[in-house]
């Protein structure tokens, strides 16, 4: 999976591309990513990407000719156009079902503004699909768009170790409910004991175990999701 991420700050990205699975990922040419810095599509002595807002108002916008400029250019050097998404706290809420359908492009283009927001136009042109991570202003898109990296990667076949362990985690699937209970060596710390059914090697008790802990943590935690199933 290739994704293109469009950007002022590239550096924003360079820490996290060398994390050991995306690294390895990399590395194993199942994950490409390539860092554009919308700068080097200005025309102006000043390199300018952003301006006032017509019509008053704090804050600076971003300019319609460096981002279109920006994406039809890195468009363009591949076959594939591929999928444009614009990170924007005014886009769809990014879950699980929208990561899986991103999951499914060959190829994304990652559109990370700063400042107060984009020029109008830029939608008009582009017509972006637009994601949002949360209902909460970040200072760019760049916090979202790893996000959006991050989550898209792990369905990627072979990025994770062992080819499964997306599948049960909170939110994967048809269900949409929480991940059960999962511990690790010492079998007992500070007198809290791990429950034995999990040290018991019976595999179907042991799935009974998680199922209920999944169902009732979800109760507990998140309702809501048990009343999207319905
Ligand atoms: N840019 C600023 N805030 C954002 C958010 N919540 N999601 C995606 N992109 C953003």
């Amino acid at each position: 999976m290739r994704f293109d991420v469009l950007t002022l700050f590239p550096e924003i990205f360079q820490s996290y591309l060398g994390q050991s699975l995306l690294k390895r990922a990399i590395e194993r040419e199942l994950v490409d990513v390539a860092l554009h810095n919308i700068r080097d599509w200005t025309k102006d002595k000043h390199h300018s990407v952003d301006d006032r807002p017509f019509g008053g108002g704090p804050g600076m916008v971003m300019k319609v000719d460096p981002v279109v400029e920006c994406v039809e250019a890195v468009r363009g050097r591949s076959a594939h156009p591929g999928h444009l998404v614009m990170l924007t706290p005014q886009g769809q809420r990014l879950d699980q079902p929208a990561v899986e359908r991103l999951a499914g492009h060959r190829r994304l283009l990652l559109l990370c503004g700063r400042y107060e927001g984009f020029d109008e136009r830029i939608r008009q042109i582009l017509q972006p699909e637009e994601i949002s991570i949360g209902d909460y202003v970040l200072n760019g898109g760049e916090v979202a768009a790893m996000a959006v990296i991050d989550a898209t990667i792990r369905l990627v076949p072979g990025v994770l170790g062992d080819e499964d362990s997306s599948q049960f985690d909170s939110f994967s699937g048809g269900l949409r409910r929480l991940e059960f209970a999962q511990y690790t060596r010492p079998r007992e710390y500070r007198g809290l004991e791990v429950p034995d059914v999990l040290l018991s090697g019976n595999h179907d008790e042991i799935a009974r175990w998680r199922e209920k802990d999944a169902r009732q943590r979800t109760q507990q935690r998140r309702p809501d999701l048990l009343a999207e199933n319905e």
